[in-house]
């Protein structure tokens, strides 16, 4: 690719914050008006990122007719994007209670785990990594809601994947290289180039301490010819038209070799209809097995 077309393509989403990631808030703002016991994840604060004409939809949604009656009757249905959520947050859980000092959210969007998980993290330092006009915004949320949130430990990093490097700009924001960390990559990687997603992983691989662990989802084109097939592998295509193409994907059985070349190997991979028996069995679930989720963990090389 010429530096050219690719300053171009870097810099789609400098001018305004990603539309993917208010729309992956808006499935967690839609799962929180499940009843309690019925939630896959639990986000109390994904409403507030929404803007005005999500949190119409939001609220039309929750005293609609159609809402009223799936929730009396109990409909535990989701999506994918909550199960994938899910998954990530029982890593992180994992890793903090084994030892792990920081955690980094690469492509943070409104993750609110900073927040979530604000008592178990116990001042452990949040990393949330993502473009400036995202990152901005979502600053100027919370300070708007600042009694809403708890107290955490998050620091602010704004980055360009594409154009600079994780490694100085992690250490600049005050990161312990060498530390044993959680690093979440949610919905993120498919948006990059191969570039990009290969020095992501190395910068990841070169900071962090033994122990580390990567969870992110990939999306990958499926092989089957039938119109259904057809329909799934148009949907990332979509994308493109909101300034967001899905440009980079790995099928999950080749996932392993690549991550090894990278210093990881994956301790759990799911696709989404074994993430629904996970976590929704018996649910009625939207999902696509075009995607899936992994955790893994860093080599130990030290
Ligand atoms: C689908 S959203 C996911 C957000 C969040 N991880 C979540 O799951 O709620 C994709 C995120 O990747 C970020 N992103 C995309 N391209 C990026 C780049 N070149 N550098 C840094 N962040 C990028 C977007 O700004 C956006 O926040």
């Amino acid at each position: 690719m010429s530096d050219t077309t690719s300053s171009r393509f870097a810099h789609r989403l400098q001018g305004r914050p990603s539309i993917t990631a208010e729309a992956v808030t808006m499935a967690r703002a839609l799962e929180h008006l499940k009843p309690e016991g019925q939630r896959v994840v639990d986000d109390p604060y994904a409403h507030l990122f929404l803007s005005r004409a999500s949190r119409a939809a939001l609220a039309a949604w929750s005293g609609s007719l159609t809402g009223r009656t799936l929730r009396r009757l109990g409909q535990a249905g989701t999506t994918y994007v909550p199960l994938r959520h899910r998954f990530i947050d029982d890593h992180l859980s994992d890793a903090l209670d084994a030892g792990a000092e920081q955690v980094v959210l690469l492509g943070a969007g409104y993750d609110t785990r900073a927040y979530r998980f604000a008592e178990q993290l116990a001042g452990r330092p949040v990393y949330e990594v993502d473009l400036a006009a995202i990152s901005r915004s979502k600053a100027a949320t919370i300070a708007k809601h600042r009694d809403a949130f708890p107290a955490t430990n998050m620091v602010r990093v704004e980055i360009d994947f594409e154009t600079q490097g994780l490694e100085q700009t992690l250490k600049e924001a005050g990161f312990t290289a060498g530390a044993k960390t959680f690093f979440t990559w949610e919905g993120v990687p498919m948006y990059l180039t191969r570039t990009a997603v290969k020095a992501t992983l190395d910068a990841v691989s070169a900071i962090s301490g033994a122990g580390s662990v990567i969870a992110h989802d990939m999306w990958y084109l499926v092989d089957d010819p039938s119109p259904m097939g057809t329909a799934r592998r148009l949907a990332p295509n979509a994308l493109s038209f909101i300034g967001e193409p899905v440009t980079f994907s790995i099928h999950p059985e080749e996932m392993d070799f690549f991550l090894g070349r990278h210093g990881f190997h994956i301790k759990d991979l799911v696709v989404s209809a074994e993430l629904q028996q996970r976590y929704a069995p018996g649910a009625r679930v939207l999902t696509d097995d075009s995607m899936y989720v992994l955790a893994a963990e860093r080599a130990d090389t030290d």
